[in-house]
């Protein structure tokens, strides 16, 4: 039971303006607890509203030319090949980046919330509560069209094969790719790297507040869309080439993200109540980790122009 009833807490938010709070900051704004008071929440209304118009807006949030182009499903063999290629770049070097998050994490509760996403890439399965349909092929163990999308690692069993990179790697055999073309620094162009390596830099920093920051601004690009015109895309080069390529990897980081989006706003807000956040910090280091997605988006729409079209 909460100390304070639903219709309670909607008034007490609306006498003093802070409508746009979510629950739990209301209620902790209600209890006293540390941190927490009305005068600080107008300032982080104030605060939510310079990220809206200083980070949020940024270019490859708003509109990404290249998953704008790769909707329309019209990508020749070669362009296909080169996207699932520095995607699994990015699929590998985002595991360096995930792992220093969990070693530069400041609190056990922080360390842990990274393993879960690390432990999940490399093919822990979520646990999610409900009972999942018992798998009878074994060879579908493991596969994304049937692991959960939420609950932890905790108790989860490891799959080989529900490593996200060997999603991936079906992607790529279909495509007439090998093991050895796929995954690695040497298959990355400059852009690729420069994201991975902005990745590892901001999202893994050893500073708390930067790699908030950069988690931030990744988790509001990854809710922005790209997954969806990915996925139309890809559906529509199956249908023209009847190629029947794999798409569980990129149906499943979409049903991910819908839910992830939920709790960014969440994160804020205690990050921004329980912490002491320089703004300016916060939206300059965002605005960074936005310009490296925006290089590899960038990387990969000037390399689809040097291939062969459709
Ligand atoms: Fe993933």
């Amino acid at each position: 039971m909460s100390a304070i009833g639903n219709e309670s807490l909607k008034d007490f938010a609306r006498q003093r303006h802070l409508e746009s709070l979510t629950p739990q900051s209301l209620r902790a704004i209600v209890a006293g607890r540390t941190g927490y008071s009305v005068a600080r929440a107008q300032r982080f209304l104030a605060f939510r509203s310079r990220i809206d118009r200083e980070l949020l807006c940024h270019r490859t949030i708003r509109a990404n030319r290249y998953t704008a182009w790769f909707r329309e499903g019209r990508q020749s063999l070669e362009q296909v090949r080169a996207f699932i290629v520095q995607f699994s770049v990015f699929s590998n070097q985002f595991l360096v980046a995930q792992l220093q998050k969990v070693i530069n994490a400041d609190s056990l509760a922080g360390m842990r919330a990274s393993k879960e996403i690390l432990a999940n890439e490399i093919g822990v399965v979520f646990q999610s509560g409900r009972k999942a349909a018992a798998v009878t092929d074994p060879d579908r163990e493991g596969d994304p069209e049937l692991v959960s999308t939420d609950g932890t690692v905790d108790g989860g069993v490891f799959r080989f094969r529900a490593a996200h990179f060997e999603w991936l790697l079906h992607i790529a055999e279909k495509l007439g790719l090998d093991f050895n073309d796929v995954g690695k620094r040497h298959h990355a162009t400059p852009s690729t790297l420069f994201f991975c390596d902005e990745l590892i830099r901001l999202y893994g920093s050893e500073e708390y507040l930067t790699s908030q920051a950069a988690s931030f601004a990744v988790e509001n690009w990854a809710a922005a869309g790209f997954w969806k015109e990915l996925i139309e895309g890809l559906t529509r080069f199956n249908e023209g080439s009847g190629m029947n390529l794999p798409l569980a990897f990129f149906t499943w980081h979409d049903r991910l993200e819908a839910q992830h989006a939920r709790h960014t706003q969440e994160e804020l807000e205690k990050l921004w109540f329980e912490r002491d956040v320089d703004e300016d910090c916060f939206i300059r280091d965002g605005n960074c980790m936005l310009d490296g997605v925006a290089a590899f988006w960038d990387g990969l729409d000037a390399q689809r122009r040097q291939l062969p079209s459709a």
